[in-house]
């Protein structure tokens, strides 16, 4: 008997040592120590010893339970820890991985430089209005005093829907239609697509876009024209940014001036962009003409405005120095991802 548990014994701190996981460690602990396990077998069977014997073999068997219980909780905790150990690596997270990228779209650049440019003016008290691209020649022309005769309106240059539509090749006529409905003061300024008739090429394009501003109030002058162009150039294109106002005609303007500003590359120093003039045509703008508040029933007399319009275009390649117009439209990725 005594030669029996020693075995058992040895066999089960072997088995024990060698078990692989938690579940065969587990049916090792049946296997011995069960309701009807090896152990617990012995144990019973020590009452049909006779009684002289018991005691000895009692004390044996309990050392082997012993023994073979505390080796199982070794066990089990050194597996515990190896099963730990694997499901913690089977777990890890590589954070040098590289994330997913998120692939949202972009804002066209036309769209940013028109919102940056709205921003401004609305910084100033400006409002922003809207009127149709599909226009009649009363707001494109008439209302803006332009001349019967004036080559703007040639079939060449604008594209006519019929004798009395055409779309229109300025925002201007924004202007009338808002003096039209609104009574001063007015301090507008309106963004969208105009159309001429121009053969497409790096600086030419069908259809483009405008930016157009209109203030009408009491005594006004040149001067609040000029601060308002200054403050929005030197806002948009840098401080150290200087205008030039030069004489010009504008039919709904007068007085009229083109306005240039010093070039931002060479910083009005002369170079390649600005073809050694050191200075870049930006917009055209002047005091109201009388005939044209007269059209919209606001009295020259007691009333004064300036207006002013600019190429959204052109302001954007001139901001981003883009030197073709068409990368605009072409609607290609590579060049719109730049942004
Ligand atoms: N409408 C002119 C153009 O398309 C730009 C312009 C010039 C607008 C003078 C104005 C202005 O309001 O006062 O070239």
């Amino acid at each position: 008997m005594k030669l029996l548990l020693e075995n058992m014994q040895k066999s089960a701190l072997m088995e024990i040592k060698e078990a692989k996981d938690s579940s065969s460690l587990e049916s090792l602990r049946i296997k011995y120590l069960g309701k009807k396990g090896k152990i617990t077998d012995i144990l019973k069977q020590l009452n049909n010893l006779p009684l002289e014997e018991r005691p000895e073999l009692g004390k044996i068997v309990n050392l082997v339970r012993n023994s073979v219980q505390e080796e199982l909780l070794k066990k089990e905790n050194e597996l515990k820890f190896k099963e730990l150990e694997i499901k913690l690596n089977s777990e890890k997270i590589d954070i040098t991985i590289p994330g997913r990228r998120n692939n949202t779209a972009k804002i066209h650049p036309l769209t940013m430089v028109t919102r940056e440019m709205e921003d401004i003016f609305l910084g100033m008290g400006f409002e922003i209005v809207d009127g149709p691209e599909v226009e009649s020649i009363w707001y494109v022309f008439d209302a803006l005093n332009t001349p019967k005769d004036h080559p703007s309106r040639d079939l060449q240059d604008t594209f006519y829907i019929d004798n009395d539509t055409v779309l229109r090749t300025h925002t201007s006529s924004v202007q009338i239609r808002t003096m039209e409905k609104r009574k001063p003061p007015i301090k507008i300024i309106a963004t969208g697509r105009v159309y001429r008739r121009d053969d497409v090429d790096a600086t030419h394009s069908p259809m483009f876009h405008q930016l157009e501003g209109l203030v009408v109030e009491k005594d006004l002058s040149m001067s609040d024209l000029k601060w308002v162009l200054d403050t929005f150039i030197k806002k948009f294109f840098g401080e150290e940014t200087k205008t030039r106002f030069r004489p010009h005609f504008f039919p709904f303007t007068e007085p009229s001036a083109e306005v240039d500003i010093t070039c931002f590359i060479c910083k009005g120093k002369g170079c390649r962009v600005c073809k050694n003039e050191g200075y870049i045509e930006l917009l055209g703008a002047g005091m109201v003409h009388p005939n044209v508040l007269k059209n919209c029933n606001i009295d020259p007399n007691e009333y004064s405005g300036f207006a002013f319009g600019m190429g959204i275009d052109r302001i954007t390649m001139i901001k981003f120095g883009i030197d073709d117009l068409r990368l605009l439209v072409d609607n290609d990725i590579r060049f719109l991802s730049q942004f």
